[in-house]
């Protein structure tokens, strides 16, 4: 099973924020489930934070994609949720836009370390 976690920044308008990450998430609920796919999105108000697959990477909706981690996983990250969505968070910005300023080997490990507890803790927050 492919794991995919990238930062994308968004070419939503911020007025029309809200409705349109509706209806990502609503079509992404479906389609995921019925995929067979699991995933989380976060929205920082200006990027979003997904952990999930190739076809969404040609969306216009969003641009200037950073892969942080593309590996291999022997168990799914996110089993109960065929999409989870927090946000927006601006509290995760400062860290995403760090790591869009040093993309290099080191700070991708950490912010995918840093990303990925911090996606994990919301999906418990949420299923609790
Ligand atoms: C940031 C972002 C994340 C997305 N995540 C998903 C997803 O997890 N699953 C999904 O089916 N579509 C997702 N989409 C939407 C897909 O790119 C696509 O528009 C949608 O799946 C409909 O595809 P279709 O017209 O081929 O059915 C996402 C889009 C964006 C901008």
């Amino acid at each position: 099973m492919e794991s995919l976690l990238y930062i994308s920044q968004s070419c939503i308008p911020p007025s029309d924020a809200a409705a349109v990450i509706g209806s990502i998430v609503a079509t992404s609920v479906e389609q995921n489930s019925a995929r067979g796919l699991t995933g989380a999105l976060l929205f920082t108000g200006t990027h979003f934070v997904d952990e999930l697959m190739a076809k969404v990477l040609d969306d216009p909706r969003h641009n200037n994609l950073l892969v942080v981690t593309r590996e291999c996983v022997a168990k799914r990250r996110f089993s109960d949720l065929s999409m989870a969505y927090f946000g927006p968070s601006q509290f995760v910005s400062r860290h995403v836009k760090r790591l869009l300023n040093d993309p290099s080997p080191v700070e991708k490990r950490r912010g995918a370390e840093w990303l990925t507890e911090l996606l994990r803790e919301f999906s418990s927050a949420k299923c609790r």
